[in-house]
């Protein structure tokens, strides 16, 4: 059932060329740029009145729509907010019927999201759901379902359904945003061929993990760590912190890189390895200066860094690589080498990797 693997959690991270290709095979033309998800129950009218994206999860799966964001906002013009489940259902959104909800949740069980998306639903809004779970209860509650084809995921640290979310937002704003008009065939061409380009690029990564698994030795001893990013690699430094903290018990933070200076330069020393997300893009000189920042405090820095990238290795201790790709998609190769640094972390020290304490796979209470 691990098909000889350690652990869930590895042979899970080492699906991702199959469960990424899955969850897009058959849902894009690259000959016309178009998009086809049979399952949206949305008019192309409708799309083209949208005036705000809402975004509902939890944990990884609100990672995820922070980059959703992104999407929305670049390719399709449409402003996007991203909200925790648990501090939505007890707020006061502001809610009107050109919003449209998605709620991302890979078990589809999740309490908090559940009650958000109905509480939408109460506001007349179009919702959908993006999950991975066919019939659960989130399916029962959504107007549209769009499904990640990962196949089960057992660890409950979530790794393939993490990314194969990443996969049906992207589809899901090129679609509106071909509906829309903000971006031409041959820009949405360029999306969707670079888009098949990434099964491959996964299975790169993975077959280098022994690097990522070094590195993660060298530090596995450590107390805190810091995940820095800017942009689409912000969210990539979220979702990195939140895998070491939960499965190598390593208190473990994740920060916009241009926060440093507001505060948790405060913290930093020799100690605290610091993790930065530099793949090119138009922040890449803004991350660098962050580097900059951490090594003038004495802290040694990994980097995940694009493949011919020499610039970076002036000013770091390590770099972690990945192969170039649209700035977009990025997030998707550099969240697969965070995976893999996790898991060695625990390895490394011995814990529980498919049963982390305290946590569950699914949250069915508040
Ligand atoms: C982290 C993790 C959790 C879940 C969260 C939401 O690895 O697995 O943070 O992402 O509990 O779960 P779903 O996506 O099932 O709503």
């Amino acid at each position: 059932e691990k098909a000889g693997y350690d652990h869930f959690m590895l042979k899970e991270i080492h699906e991702q060329a199959t469960s990424v290709h899955d969850t897009f095979a058959g849902k894009l033309s690259e000959l016309d740029g178009s998009v086809n998800l049979e399952e949206l129950n949305i008019s192309d009218e409708e799309i083209r009145n949208i005036d705000r994206i809402e975004i509902i999860a939890c944990g990884t799966s609100w990672n995820a729509g922070l980059l959703g964001k992104y999407f929305f906002e670049n390719f399709a013009g449409i402003h996007t907010d991203v909200d925790i489940a648990s501090e939505f259902r007890y707020g006061n959104p502001i809610m009107r019927k050109n919003v449209i909800s998605i709620a991302i949740t890979q078990s589809g069980e999740t309490a908090d999201t559940l009650a958000a998306v109905k509480s939408c639903k109460a506001y007349g809004c179009s919702s959908i759901a993006i999950t991975n779970v066919v019939g659960s209860s989130i399916t029962r509650v959504v107007d549209s379902v769009l499904y990640t084809r990962a196949g089960p995921e057992i660890g409950v640290a979530a790794t393939k359904t993490f990314t194969a979310q990443l996969i049906v937002l992207y589809l899901l704003s090129i679609r509106f945003a071909r509906a829309r008009g903000t971006i031409n065939t041959n820009e949405a061409k360029d999306l969707l061929i670079e888009l098949k380009r990434i099964p491959g690029k996964i299975q790169k990564i993975l077959n280098r993990k022994a690097e990522i698994r070094e590195c993660a030795e060298i530090f596995a001893e450590e107390r805190d760590y810091f995940f820095v990013g800017r942009n689409v690699n912000y969210p990539v430094a979220l979702e990195g912190a939140l895998k070491l903290k939960e499965i190598s018990y390593i208190h473990a933070e994740g920060f916009a890189g241009g926060e440093l200076k507001h505060g948790p330069l405060a913290l930093l020393d020799e100690g605290t390895p610091v993790v930065a997300i530099a793949t090119k893009g138009h922040v890449y000189d803004k991350i660098l200066s962050n580097i900059k920042e951490v090594k003038a405090r004495e802290a040694r820095v990994i980097a995940v860094a694009e493949k011919g990238d020499t610039e970076i290795e002036k000013y770091v201790d390590h770099v972690l690589r990945i192969p170039p790709t649209h700035e977009m998609l990025a997030p998707i190769l550099s969240s697969v080498v965070l995976q893999l640094l996790a898991y060695y972390t625990a390895l490394a020290r011995d814990c529980s990797i498919d049963k982390p304490k305290n946590l569950a796979k699914s949250v069915t209470v508040e």
